[in-house]
Order: structure tokens, then C-alpha cells, then sequence
């Protein structure tokens, strides 16, 4: 069972500028909290209380300023920075010392998961090789792309094809076990000059140590690269809490759902919100206790 996870949040949000110029992408709101609170309750729900984050230089002190050590939330964060946008890979090589050689699991700042989390968990719980997730969108050409054979097997991977060989887009999830900081060593920037997450994969998948699961069309994977998918991220978890009166990736709920945090540390942190619908949300929570929902 995997216990440590890194949360990439660097990069230079360029496709959401002018929005990114002061507020990095991953603390903008996805309707009604930041959007690094979807990753974060990810990893949570996964079991998962060690996490790295990584960011800019510039971004990283906003980001502790909101999620401090973590010991509120029953978890432990460390912050480290990455000085360049040079590849997804490279967190691996910046968290080394952080990994150990217990293997980790990785989660991009801006991926939006909505479901059942089983998936997840199971990966987790695998011992060897590394697990990648398979997702059908309309438009692979924008992602990882795995292609399948007739029996179900992963035969190919390639980053942001121009003739996809599937509709499977690889998630920014993933699970890797202990050989996963030697293997990034061997790594070499790709054309864009960047450590490639798919040469990552792909590496494992020549090992014949790659999983790859795909994803039911009853999760919802959402996108947050550019206004519009954003905006409609936005509003499917407007829809969804509307209907439910109930919060997605709420980060107090999901540490005390998951038994991180008991019923009065809760209560302390409710006595020190501002008076608003996220103090009156948190205070139902608490007060039918961490059995529901
Ligand atoms: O969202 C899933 C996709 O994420 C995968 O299907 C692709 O295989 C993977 O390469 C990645 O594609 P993107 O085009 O979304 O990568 P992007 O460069 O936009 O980076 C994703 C996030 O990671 C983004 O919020 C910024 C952050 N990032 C990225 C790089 C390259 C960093 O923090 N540091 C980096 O060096």
C-alpha cells in the first residue's frame, strides 16, 4: 500500500491568462473553493496523508499560506519548488528524498475527479510496477494517449498525438512503485525540452510493469485548461452540490469522513471560520458525525 503522494502545481498557466498573472491556477476557484482542493481530497479519499506539493518559486508561499503543514487536516504537507516548467517527470527527481524507495503516487493540481474512488484504491494497494488510468474523451489528441489491443492489453502510449490510435486519454493519476525515481534518472528531455510523464509510462510499459485500468463513464474526469472547460468544471460541481447538499472535495469533511480528524478538532476549526454557508456546511457535517455520506 502506497503512503506518499506528490501534488504538481507549478507551471506557467499561460492558457488562462490574464486570470493566472497574479493567482496561480491550481487557487482558482472551481465554483466554491480552490481549485487544488479537488487533487488534495483525491489523494485523501485514496488513504493517502503524506503529500508533497510542488510548485513555482513565486506560487509556492500562496499555496502554504492556504494548506499550512496539513496537521488540521490530519496529514502531513511538505512543499518543495520546481524552478522551471521542465516536464511532470521531473517531480519525481525534486521528491526523491521525500519518496524514499517505499514508491509514490502522483496527481496533477488541476485534474478533477468526481466518483467512486475504488479505482484508486485498488492501484494503490498494488506492490509492483506502476498503474495508469484510461479515460474516454472526445478529444485525445489534447492528452497521454493509450491505445489497446483486441484483448484488452496497453500496447502503445504517446503524448498529445496528432492521429490518436484510441479516444483514451491518460488522467493526470498515477501510481508508481520504488524504482520510480532510478527510472526518472534515465530519463532525457523530449523535443519540447521537457521530462515527459509519458517516456515515464512508457518505460514501465516496455518492463511490462504498467497497469493500465480503465475509467467507468460514470466517473467524471474534468478538465481546467482553459476558460471554457473551467467554467463548465465549475458548473458541473455547482450542479452537483445543489442537487446533493453536499460538497465535493470539502478538504475538513473528507479528513473527518476518513477518521484523519475526530469530532472536536473539527469542532475547533469550525469556531475559527468566518460566519458563511462553508461554517454552516462543515458545522452539518459535524454535527451527524462521520458515519454519512
Ligand atoms: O491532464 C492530464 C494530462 O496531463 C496527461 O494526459 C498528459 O499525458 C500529461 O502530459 C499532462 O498534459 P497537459 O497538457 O495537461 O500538461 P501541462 O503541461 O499542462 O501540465 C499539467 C499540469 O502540471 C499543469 O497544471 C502544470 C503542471 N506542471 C506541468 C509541467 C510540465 C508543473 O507543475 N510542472 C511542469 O513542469
Amino acid at each position: 500500500m502506497k503512503k506518499k503522494a506528490i501534488l504538481l502545481a507549478g507551471g506557467a498557466g499561460t492558457r488562462l491568462y490574464p486570470i493566472t498573472k497574479i493567482v496561480c491556477k491550481q487557487l482558482l476557484p472551481v465554483y466554491d473553493k480552490p481549485m487544488i482542493c479537488y487533487p488534495l481530497a483525491t489523494l485523501m479519499l485514496g488513504g493517502l496523508r503524506e503529500v508533497l506539493i510542488i510548485s513555482t518559486p513565486k506560487d509556492l508561499p500562496m499555496l502554504r499560506d492556504y494548506l499550512g503543514d496539513g496537521a488540521h487536516l490530519g496529514i502531513r504537507i511538505e512543499y518543495a519548488e520546481q524552478a522551471k516548467p521542465d516536464g511532470i517527470a521531473q517531480a519525481f527527481l525534486i521528491g526523491a528524498k521525500f519518496i524514499g524507495d517505499s514508491g509514490a503516487s502522483l496527481i496533477l493540481g488541476d485534474n478533477i475527479f468526481y466518483g467512486k474512488l475504488d479505482f484508486y484504491r485498488e492501484a494503490l494497494a498494488l506492490d509492483h510496477g506502476a498503474c495508469v488510468f484510461g479515460y474516454q474523451v472526445r478529444d485525445p489528441e489534447r492528452y497521454g494517449v493509450v491505445e489497446f489491443d483486441a484483448t484488452g492489453k496497453a500496447i502503445s502510449l504517446e503524448e498529445k498525438p496528432e492521429k490518436p490510435k484510441s479516444h483514451f486519454a491518460v488522467p493526470g493519476l498515477y501510481v508508481y512503485d520504488g524504482q520510480v525515481v532510478d527510472l526518472c534518472r534515465t530519463l532525457r528531455p523530449s523535443a519540447r525540452g521537457e521530462l515527459e510523464i509519458t517516456d515515464l509510462n512508457l518505460l514501465y510499459l516496455k518492463r511490462k510493469e504498467l497497469h493500465v485500468k480503465l475509467l467507468s463513464r460514470g466517473m467524471a474526469w474534468l478538465d481546467t485548461g482553459t476558460q471554457t472547460s473551467l467554467l463548465e468544471a465549475g458548473n458541473y460541481i455547482a450542479t452537483i452540490e445543489h442537487r446533493q447538499g453536499l460538497k465535493v472535495a470539502c478538504l475538513e469533511e473528507a479528513a473527518f469522513r476518513m477518521g484523519f480528524i475526530k469530532q472536536t478538532d473539527l469542532n475547533a476549526i469550525i469556531d475559527r471560520l468566518p460566519k458563511g454557508e462553508y461554517r454552516d456546511y462543515l458545522r452539518m457535517v459535524c454535527d451527524e458525525g462521520p458515519a454519512t455520506g
